[in-house]
């Protein structure tokens, strides 16, 4: 009478055992002599068939049994000769743990739009396909902290709640426990956050990077995975106000290095949940050439999910500059009527995302990685190059995402830094923590930052970056 999860039965197929399961009712067909009920424990995609006979679970039992209820069955693992399933369990007892009303529970069996489940967020988990996806989700997150542990990193924690606006970009979700109503107020008329919580304004974090340079300035080689909050107001498949990055930051390392570290890490936990997540990506990849067959015939993708992340690991990235790319996008022709508008850049001007949607599947048709942009569009802790105009910045673009990460070597250059940081008004005085550790044993180093709900998307083939976290933040949205 061992508890069991319907994962470990079809892995280890215990015939002849006596077991409990615990889960989800996904449906129920019953005639006069036999129900059948196929359950789900979300340990794995399958359900499980509970073979139940009138004769032994009683009628009143069975009756309070639909779709969404949970129960507590125990039985014999036997041979199923049904296809699809090796083996299939029959009840020896039944228990309904908790009912799920027909009239009311959301979830019936027929295919429900994202757009309807994400209103029902609190739910959607208990779906096939959000099932699959927060699996992958988990696979993924293993194979970040595997990949950095075989390597010698060491995983770093880095604030929530911090001063620094790390990016500069001014988009930060303000924390402060004043009351905005009536704060206090300075001789000069301004709040006063001396009478803050933390005695001065204080903000969620956009970025573990300045605190992880720190710790690459001690350790070596570190990585943070944490959530990261941005207040942009951009309303899209990519953005989100609360999302996940892992920030390697590596002391001694230079551009290339960290170019070279980036990909092979990508294609490390790509291969990893090929490799671990099997089931659930085939489903995903059915999932997604279903979608793809529904759209018209030039927005759809050439490879099918599988095909895709086995390429990407199978094929080295293009590593183009910035002003290479630039060329590239000057030279091709513009097309009105087709997806890609827009192709006439100029140098210094930020690349949009169907700028590198065009190299990335258009032009190279796999991985990019630019490097060398124009300082005026980038942070300001980025290296220098000689050429005064451009510093070694990478961004990676992936086909059907875009950026993906985004990174560069470290200015090291205390001189150079400060210049910098006086050009775009930074206080010094602000940054000191920072400063010192170009003060004192300052190294050449580098890192970047994966966006993970990105490479969630990629993996799984979601279109909606609101579908791969469970608690979506977006603008005008943190219900749950
Ligand atoms: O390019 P970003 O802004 O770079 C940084 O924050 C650096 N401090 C990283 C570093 O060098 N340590 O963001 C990094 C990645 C982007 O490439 C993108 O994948 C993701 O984070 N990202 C977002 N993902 C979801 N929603 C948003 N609003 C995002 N903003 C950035
Ligand atoms: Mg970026």
């Amino acid at each position: 009478n061992k508890r069991s999860k319907i994962r470990s039965i079809l892995e280890k197929k215990p015939i002849g055992d006596q077991v409990t399961l615990m889960g989800w009712v996904r449906t129920k067909r019953s005639n006069k002599n036999i129900t059948f009920i196929a359950l789900n424990d979300g340990s794995i995609i399958q359900n499980y068939q509970i073979v139940a006979d009138p004769n032994v679970i009683d009628e009143k039992t069975l009756r309070r049994i639909t779709t969404g209820a949970s129960i507590k069955v125990t039985g014999k693992v036997v041979a199923s000769q049904g296809a699809g399933q090796d083996s299939e369990l029959v009840a020896e007892s039944l228990e309904v743990l908790g009912e799920a009303d027909p009239e009311k529970y959301p979830l019936q069996p027929k295919k429900h739009s994202l757009e309807f489940l994400r209103e029902i967020a609190h739910l959607r988990m208990r779906t096939n396909t959000f099932g699959a996806v927060f699996r992958v989700r988990h696979a993924l997150s293993f194979a970040i902290h595997q990949y950095f542990h075989e390597k010698g990193f060491y995983y770093i924690h880095t604030p929530i709640i911090t001063a620094s606006d790390a990016e500069g970009a001014g988009e930060t979700f303000k924390v402060t426990t004043l009351d905005p109503k009536n704060p206090p107020l300075t001789p000069e008329g301004e709040i006063d956050y001396k009478e803050d919580f933390f005695e001065r304004e204080t903000n969620l974090t956009v970025s573990g990077q300045l605190e992880g340079e720190l710790a690459a300035m001690a350790l070596s080689e570190v990585y943070t995975f944490g959530p990261t909050f941005r207040a942009e107001n951009s309303n899209t498949t990519r953005h989100l106000a609360e999302f996940w990055m892992i920030e390697p930051e590596m002391a001694f390392y230079d551009a290339e290095d960290n170019q070279d570290l980036a990909e092979d890490f990508l294609k490390y936990i790509i291969k990893y949940a090929l490799e671990n997540s099997p089931k659930d990506l085939a489903f995903l990849d059915k999932r997604a050439s279903d979608e793809n067959a529904k759209k018209p015939a030039n927005e759809r993708s050439e490879m099918g999910l599988l095909e895709r992340l086995k390429f990407i690991i199978d094929n080295e990235f293009e590593r183009i500059t910035y002003t290479e790319a630039i060329e590239i996008l000057k030279k091709s022709k513009p097309n009105k009527k087709k997806k890609f508008k827009y192709l006439i850049e100029e140098w210094g001007a930020d690349l949009q995302s169907e700028h590198e949607r065009f190299l990335v599947e258009k032009h190279f048709k796999k991985p990019v990685i630019i490097t060398d942009y124009p300082k005026d569009i980038k942070a300001f802790y980025m290296k220098q190059n000689e050429d005064d105009k451009t510093v070694a910045a990478m961004d990676i673009l992936f086909p059907g995402i875009g950026e993906i990460v985004g990174g560069s070597q470290r200015e090291d250059n205390m001189e150079k830094l400060t210049c910098r940081m006086g050009q775009l008004d930074i206080s010094e005085e602000e940054l000191f923590w920072y400063l010192d550790t170009r003060r004192f044993g300052s190294v050449p180093h580098s890192g970047f930052g994966l966006g993970f709900e990105r490479m969630v998307q990629f993996v799984t083939g979601m279109g909606n970056i609101r579908d791969v976290i469970a608690f979506p933040r977006t603008p005008g949205s943190a219900e749950f």
